[in-house]
C-alpha cells in the first residue's frame, strides 16, 4: 500500500454532496481538520456542485464518478450517496486504485461487502466505513464501564431499540429498494455499538418485519420501508441481542441500548447512562452523563493508517458484521426461519 509522507499529501474527494444533512461538507471539513487536502466533489445534481464550489472555492467538480476517476488525482474517495449505490460506486473507485471511505451502511448485502473487500485487497488500497458513531461519547463510556470496569458483570443480552409512531417521510430513506429497509439507517449504528461490547462470534439471525400499514399513505407505496423491523442475533458465547426499529410503536423507547449483565443493567442514551444494580438486597440506580463525543478520531485514524501505518480501526471486515446481520434479518423475515451466519 502506498504510504504518504505527510497528511496533506493525501488528496481527498467526496461523491455525493447532498443537502439533507450537508454530509459532503462535513466530511471535507473533518478531513481538512485531520490535515488532508480536499480536491474534488462529484454530484449528479448540478445545483449541489454550485453549493460545493461556494463552500470550497477552487475545488474540482465532476458530474460523474467516471469523469472524476479519469481526470482527478484524488487519492481517497468518500462515498456519501443513497445506500443502494454504495457497492457499485465503491467498487468503481477501488478498481481504479483509490482508497475508499464509504458512508454507513457499507452496502445492503453481504455479497456486495465481500466483493468490496476483495476489490480493495486486489488494488492494495483501504476500504473503510464512516462509522463515526464508534467514537460517540455514549459508547466510549459504555465500553469503559462495561468491558473494563465490569460494572454489570458479564453481558447476557443487549436490546437495541429506536422509534415511535411516524408516517415515513417523502425521501429516499423511506424506499425499501433504495435504503435496504427500516433497519439499515440507525440499525447499523446500534449494531456497531453492540459489536464493540460483545466480542464473541455471531452464530444465527432471526428476522421479523411488519409491512403495509403506512405504505398506502406514502409516495413509495409497496416499496415503502417496513413499518417495523426486528432481529434476534445469537452469539457463540451464549449472549443474544435484539434490534427493533419501528415507525409504528406508540410507546416511544427510552434509551438506545439496554445491556443486561450478571450484576446489573446498563441503559445507554445519547447524553447519559443509567446503571441498575442490587447491593445488600436493595435496588440501586445511578444516572450519569456520558463523556464527550470524539468523532474527529475517525479521520485521524484513517490519516495515521495511511501516513504512519497504524492499524485501521474500521476495516471492511469490521463493517461486514453489522451488514451480515441486517442482510440475514431481512432474508430471515422473508423465509420465516432463522438463518446461519457465514464467516469468510
Ligand atoms: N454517519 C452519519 O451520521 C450519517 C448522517 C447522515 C447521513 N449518513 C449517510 O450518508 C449517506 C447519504 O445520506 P444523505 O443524508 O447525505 O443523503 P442526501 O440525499 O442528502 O445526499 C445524497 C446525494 O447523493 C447524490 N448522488 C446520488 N447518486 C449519485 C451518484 N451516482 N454520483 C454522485 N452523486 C450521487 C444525490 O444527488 C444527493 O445529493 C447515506 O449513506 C446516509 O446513511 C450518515
Amino acid at each position: 500500500m502506498q504510504k504518504y509522507k505527510k497528511a496533506n499529501d493525501i488528496k481527498v474527494g467526496v461523491v455525493g454532496y447532498g443537502g439533507a444533512f450537508n454530509m459532503g461538507k462535513q466530511h471535507l471539513q473533518q478531513m481538512l481538520a485531520a490535515g488532508m487536502t480536499p480536491l474534488a466533489v462529484t454530484e449528479v445534481d448540478a445545483g449541489r456542485l454550485v453549493a460545493a464550489r461556494a463552500d470550497f472555492p477552487g475545488i474540482e467538480t465532476y458530474p460523474t464518478v467516471g469523469a472524476m476517476l479519469k481526470k482527478s488525482r484524488v487519492d481517497l474517495v468518500v462515498i456519501i450517496t443513497p445506500h443502494n449505490t454504495h457497492a457499485q460506486l465503491t467498487l468503481q473507485c477501488l478498481r481504479a486504485g483509490r482508497h475508499v471511505v464509504c458512508e454507513k451502511p457499507l452496502a445492503i448485502t453481504t455479497a456486495e461487502v465481500d466483493a468490496m473487500i476483495a476489490a480493495a485487497k486486489k488494488s492494495g488500497v483501504i476500504l473503510s466505513t464512516y462509522h463515526n458513531r464508534h467514537w460517540d461519547g455514549c459508547i466510549l463510556e459504555a465500553v469503559e464501564r462495561i468491558k473494563k470496569q465490569k460494572v454489570i458483570g458479564d453481558i447476557i443480552r443487549i436490546e437495541c431499540h429506536m422509534g415511535g409512531y411516524n408516517l415515513p417521510r417523502d425521501w429516499w430513506r423511506s424506499s425499501r429498494t433504495v435504503s435496504g429497509g427500516i433497519l439499515y439507517d440507525w440499525g447499523v449504528h446500534l449494531l456497531e455499538y453492540s459489536l464493540q461490547l460483545i466480542d464473541a462470534e455471531l452464530t444465527e439471525v432471526s428476522g421479523f418485519s411488519h409491512h403495509g400499514f403506512w405504505a398506502p399513505l406514502t409516495k413509495w407505496k409497496k416499496d415503502t420501508i417496513e413499518d417495523e423491523g426486528f432481529a434476534v442475533v445469537r452469539f457463540k458465547g451464549g449472549q443474544w441481542l435484539t434490534l427493533a426499529i419501528s415507525s409504528i410503536d406508540s410507546k416511544p423507547k427510552d434509551g438506545r441500548l439496554e445491556i443486561t449483565g450478571t450484576k446489573g443493567t446498563y441503559v445507554l442514551d445519547g447524553n447519559d447512562h443509567t446503571i441498575y444494580r442490587h447491593a445488600d438486597g436493595e435496588a440501586v440506580t445511578v444516572k450519569k452523563n456520558n463523556r464527550a463525543d470524539a468523532t474527529h478520531k475517525y479521520y485521524e485514524n484513517v490519516r495515521d493508517h495511511l501516513v504512519k501505518g497504524k492499524p485501521l480501526t474500521i476495516t471492511g471486515e469490521w463493517s461486514r458484521r453489522p451488514i451480515h446481520i441486517l442482510d440475514l434479518a431481512v432474508r430471515s423475515a422473508k423465509a420465516g426461519k432463522a438463518l446461519t451466519v457465514k464467516y469468510v
